[in-house]
């Protein structure tokens, strides 16, 4: 393993999330608003997905590079089908690369409780769930398709009985829509080892009509938790990180922040997307990808396939958040074409 591969500005490449499917049955306004995502919305074909083999032999590529975390995301990944068979091959990249290699996935929870024991089966070590509030009617609102809190409330349970965790839940924060569900998230999931953790609402995409004054800062979470929960700031667990961690005061557990409009962490940035057709996207916000595909499907050979990896880390100079902290406050979303979250994964 070369494990020394790093970009223009010496990030190092350690995470991979790839994305199984483009589809979802969810229709959250912040990632997939019904008015775009309707019937005719032009869906990856079924021809253009990578293939699971293909997957992992592109995998085994990013793990000899030093990738230490896999990511399956989506759309929903429980979607795309016999994902654990999926699932098992990649899990056998952790004993063929002889590092340890962290598997995980980010779903919406809708299907868990039917699956979850199929993926720890499948060698699956963990899994994040999405949910933005307790609250039955913001909820049902927020996904948009009448979906109901107390199914992903009983995928959580299947997730901890399977035994995938330790388990992150991840809500995004839209003021002026689920900012009341904050502190009733905390206390519920405070003592019961399960993570959660407040995402600032993004301008990710160019469907979301994403606007400066829907942002609820961390600051805020963070002070509005304060005054009932007392929180202490934690070390970070690893370099790169996506949340900063808050312990409470009384040691029942750690809540985190993502902050990515507010506190950019781009620097320390070692993340590459796969997205479910093989485009290589470098950054969240990048509005172009690098075709893998017909290197993976071609007759290109693993060094081939290596050599092709690395040039492209190695020219990434992206950074979107950080220079998006730098425009006026009331900006709306920059300009274009950018990739949609669904496409290329949280
Ligand atoms: P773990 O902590 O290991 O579970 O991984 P993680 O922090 O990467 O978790 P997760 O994949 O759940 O990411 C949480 C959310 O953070 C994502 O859904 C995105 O909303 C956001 N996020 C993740 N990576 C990036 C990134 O590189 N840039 C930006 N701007 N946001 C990101
Ligand atoms: N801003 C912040 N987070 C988002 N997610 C999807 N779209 C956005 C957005 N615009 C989150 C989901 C999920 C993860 C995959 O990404 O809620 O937790
Ligand atoms: Fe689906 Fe997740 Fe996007 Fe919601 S945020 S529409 S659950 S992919
Ligand atoms: Fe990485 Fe791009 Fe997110 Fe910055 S904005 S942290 S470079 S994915």
């Amino acid at each position: 393993a070369t494990g020394q591969l790093t970009d223009t500005l010496r990030r190092p490449l350690r995470d991979l999330r790839i994305s199984v499917t483009d589809r979802c049955n969810f229709r959250c306004s912040y990632c997939m608003p019904k008015e775009v995502f309707d019937k005719n919305y032009p869906y990856l074909p079924h021809s253009a997905l990578l293939s699971f083999e293909e997957i992992t032999r592109l995998a085994r590529q990013f793990a000899a590079h030093g990738v230490q975390k896999i990511r399956l995301t989506g759309g929903e990944p429980l979607l795309r089908k016999n994902v654990e068979v999926l699932i098992a091959q990649l899990a056998a990249l952790r004993t063929v690369e002889g590092q340890p290699m962290d598997l995980t996935l980010t779903t919406n929870g809708s299907l868990l409780a039917r699956k979850a024991q199929a993926l720890k089966d499948a060698g699956l070590q963990r899994v994040t769930v999405s949910l933005d509030g307790l609250d039955d009617a913001i909820f049902r609102s927020m996904n948009d398709v009448d979906f109901p809190v107390a199914d992903v409330l009983r995928g959580i349970d299947a997730a901890l009985k399977a035994g995938l965790g330790p388990i992150k839940v991840n809500m995004v924060v839209k003021r002026g829509t689920n900012e009341q569900e904050i502190l009733p998230m905390a206390r519920h999931f405070k003592g019961s080892g399960i993570v959660l953790r407040f995402i600032e609402y993004m301008d990710v995409g160019a469907t979301n009509g994403w606007r400066m004054n829907e942002v609820m800062p961390s600051a805020e979470v963070i002070q509005l938790l304060q005054s009932e929960l007392p929180l202490v700031q934690l070390d970070p667990s690893a370099p790169g990180e996506t949340a900063e961690r808050w312990g409470y005061a009384d040691g029942s557990g750690e809540i985190g922040v993502i902050s990515s409009v507010t506190q950019a962490f781009c620097r320390d940035c070692n993340r590459a997307r796969l997205s479910t057709e093989g485009q290589l996207y470098l950054c969240l916000f990048a509005n172009q990808g690098h075709d893998l595909r017909p290197l993976v499907r071609g007759s290109a050979s693993d060094e081939e396939l290596a050599s092709a990896i690395a040039g492209i880390w190695q020219g990434r100079s992206d950074r979107y958040s950080e220079l998006r902290a730098s425009l006026p406050a009331d900006a709306g979303p920059a300009s274009g074409k950018r990739v949609e979250m669904s496409y290329i994964g949280g």
